[in-house]
């Protein structure tokens, strides 16, 4: 049994996958970011050699308990990362969760447990629907990534908290759904409204330039062309391959490295 948050999870859900070829495991997950998103979808792993969960495999828990109450002495700063990915499940696939998470911000940031409890329910009810349709990510859980692609070459540049940089990679992906007149430039601004209102940044100050070259790098690249998640509207997510020259204009917009 695991305690503790999407780290503790991880390491612990690969252990026991491997100890004696898998024996049962379960989480009580104590963080935001673990109780919506690393506690739900069986994905275990661990980083080696610098790389991201390169050692890993898929398999679920017997169960994750999950209690708002245990997110009452979580710091701002790792209730806000949770936050970026509810503010995720909301753009890619409930209008109402969205619609809920604007009314509610000012009471999330106080950790009402109410709100809290609304934003762990749909989330799990979310992703977890996502991953029952498509497991092992071939085809609809890549809309789980909704903001990562420009969020992690973000991560790569400066260091920042993921969800940070994931709201940073949102207002990107919003930007360029626009762009592609997929998405209507109110919906794009509400996605923007709300992360602002939970104190998530929608800029960041390193250079353009050094996002798009960590992108270029990313695994996810195929030819000059990578696959993104954009938006039809809030709620619905579509996946489109878009080069690198559609992205840069809208890197200078949310890059405002001073001089
Ligand atoms: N497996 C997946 O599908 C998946 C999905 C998303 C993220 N992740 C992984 O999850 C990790 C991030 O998860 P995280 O944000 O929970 O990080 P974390 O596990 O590092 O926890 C963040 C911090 O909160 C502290 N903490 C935990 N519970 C607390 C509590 N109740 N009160 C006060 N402090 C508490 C921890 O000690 C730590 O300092 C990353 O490694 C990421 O790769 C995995
Ligand atoms: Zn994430």
């Amino acid at each position: 049994m695991a305690i503790g948050g999407g780290i503790v999870c991880d390491i612990s859900g690969f252990a026991a996958s491997c100890f004696m070829r898998g024996i049962d495991f379960g989480f009580i997950s104590t963080t935001l970011l673990s109780q919506v998103d690393a506690s739900v979808g069986g994905k275990n792993g661990i980083n080696f050699k610098g790389y991201k969960n390169m050692i890993g495999n898929f398999n679920l828990p017997q169960f994750v308990i999950c209690d708002p109450e245990m997110l009452k002495s979580l710091k701002k700063e790792d209730l806000l990362c949770g936050m970026g990915e509810v503010v995720k499940h909301g753009i890619i696939a409930d209008k109402s969760l969205f619609e809920f998470i604007e009314k509610n911000a000012a009471l999330a940031l106080q950790s009402d447990p109410k709100v809290l409890e609304r934003f762990v329910y749909d989330s799990v009810v979310i992703k977890s629907g996502i991953v029952n349709k498509d497991a092992r990510e071939k085809g609809e859980r890549r809309k789980l990534n909704f903001g990562h692609t420009f969020g992690h070459a973000i991560e790569k540049v400066k260091q920042i908290p993921h969800g940070m940089a994931i709201s940073i990679g949102m207002v990107v992906a919003a930007e360029l759904s626009v762009s592609r007149n997929l998405l209507s430039r109110a919906e794009a601004d509400r996605i923007k409204n709300v992360l602002k209102s939970l104190q998530l940044p929608t800029q960041i100050d390193i250079k353009a330039e050094e996002a798009l070259n960590a992108l270029k790098r990313d695994k996810k690249r195929d030819g000059d062309s990578i696959h993104f998640v954009l938006l039809k509207s809030i709620g619905e997510a579509v996946i489109e391959e878009i080069t690198i020259k559609e992205l840069e204009k809208i890197a200078y917009e949310v890059c405002v490295y001073p001089g």
